[in-house]
């Protein structure tokens, strides 16, 4: 119930124009939220690569209504690059193809993406595409497969989500072209045609695809705060002598610091998805939408980190 009143509510733009300036909500959201500028989210990247730290940032903004909207954020996130690269910051960007164009034209969203990928390129640097709710699944994955991967198989990645009934047999696709997944259980809401209902089926799924991607992916990002996740991520690279430079772990900006800094003790490799931009509003009702307790799970995972903190 509460889920689908989040993710409902990460649809109203109005409420957003609303809230906007709420000292509240502008407070949950800077939790989330590295800021609303780049030089925000770059101080962000800074301290994360300070605690051994790499990074994925994002600029926050979903489908664009217009071509001009379109081209705009293209063009900052060639900026993003450009500035990641000047700073010689740990990072590489993630991308919706809704923020450039692909409502609009596939097309122009294919030449957005060229621009975005040659840059990428020249920078030497990486672009994540997002994965966004199960109507764009196909599309995406199309698109990336041939139009964008065969011309920078270096430089785009793709995501897949472990709630979709699809998701293994996408796995095996994206373990024969080579390409680099991220996977991560999903977050949009979904009808139970195309996706699990129990967060069980979520979980096991999930196993079995980490589990494949460790084994014959190229460096897969296993993306999730689930500890017992995490746990059978490290049991089966020690039983299968995948050494902690195969792949890495990936969580969200504010969530499990403490987690995140434990891991980086221990050898492993992990990345934190930077979200910063002022659309932050239907970001932090996905997340605020992620589980039940997830209102009182950020109070929580703060009082965690800072017991955490007092017994270091
Ligand atoms: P789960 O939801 O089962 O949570 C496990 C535990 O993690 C919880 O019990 C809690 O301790 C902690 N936790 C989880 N979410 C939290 C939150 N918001 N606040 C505080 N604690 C939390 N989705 C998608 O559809 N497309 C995408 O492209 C991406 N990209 C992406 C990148 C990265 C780096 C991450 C980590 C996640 C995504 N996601 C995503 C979101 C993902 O699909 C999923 O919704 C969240 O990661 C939550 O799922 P968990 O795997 O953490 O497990």
């Amino acid at each position: 119930m509460l889920r689908s009143a989040f993710l409902y509510l990460a649809d109203q733009q109005q409420i957003f124009k609303f809230v906007r300036n709420n000292r509240l909500a502008k407070s949950f959201a800077n939790r989330f939220v590295a800021g609303e500028t780049l030089d925000s989210a770059l101080t962000a990247v800074a301290r994360l690569n300070a605690r051994g730290i790499t990074a994925s940032l994002d600029l926050l903004g979903e489908s664009v209504h217009n071509e001009a909207e379109a081209q705009l954020a293209g063009e900052a996130y060639i900026t993003m690059l450009d500035r990641l690269h000047e700073q010689k910051a740990d990072a590489n960007v993630s991308v919706k193809l809704t923020a450039m164009g692909l409502d609009i034209s596939e097309d122009l969203c294919i030449v957005i993406m060229h621009k975005i990928l040659a840059r990428a390129r020249d920078c030497s640097s990486f672009v994540r595409i997002d994965m966004e709710s199960s109507e764009y699944t196909q599309r995406t994955l199309d698109l990336i497969e041939q139009r964008l991967y065969p011309a920078y198989p270096q430089n785009v990645g793709i995501v897949l989500q472990s709630y979709l009934f699809r998701t293994f047999a996408d796995v095996e696709r994206a373990i024969l072209l080579k390409a680099r997944v991220r996977l991560c259980k999903g977050a949009y809401k979904e009808p139970e045609t195309v996706a699990y209902p129990e967060k069980k089926d979520v979980d096991s799924n999930y196993i079995r695809c980490m589990h494949e991607l460790m084994l014959h992916g190229n460096y897969p990002g296993i993306a999730t705060h689930d500890e017992a996740i995490i746990k059978e991520a490290k049991r089966f690279a020690k039983e299968n002598s995948i050494s902690s430079d195969r792949f890495e772990f990936q969580m969200l900006y504010g969530v499990r610091r403490d987690l995140q800094d434990k891991l980086v003790r221990e050898g492993y490799r992990m990345r934190v998805y930077v979200p910063f931009g002022t659309q932050w509003y239907p970001y932090l009702m996905r997340r605020l939408a992620e589980r039940p307790a997830n209102v009182a799970f950020l109070t929580g995972s703060m009082v965690k980190e800072m017991v955490g903190r007092r017994r270091r």
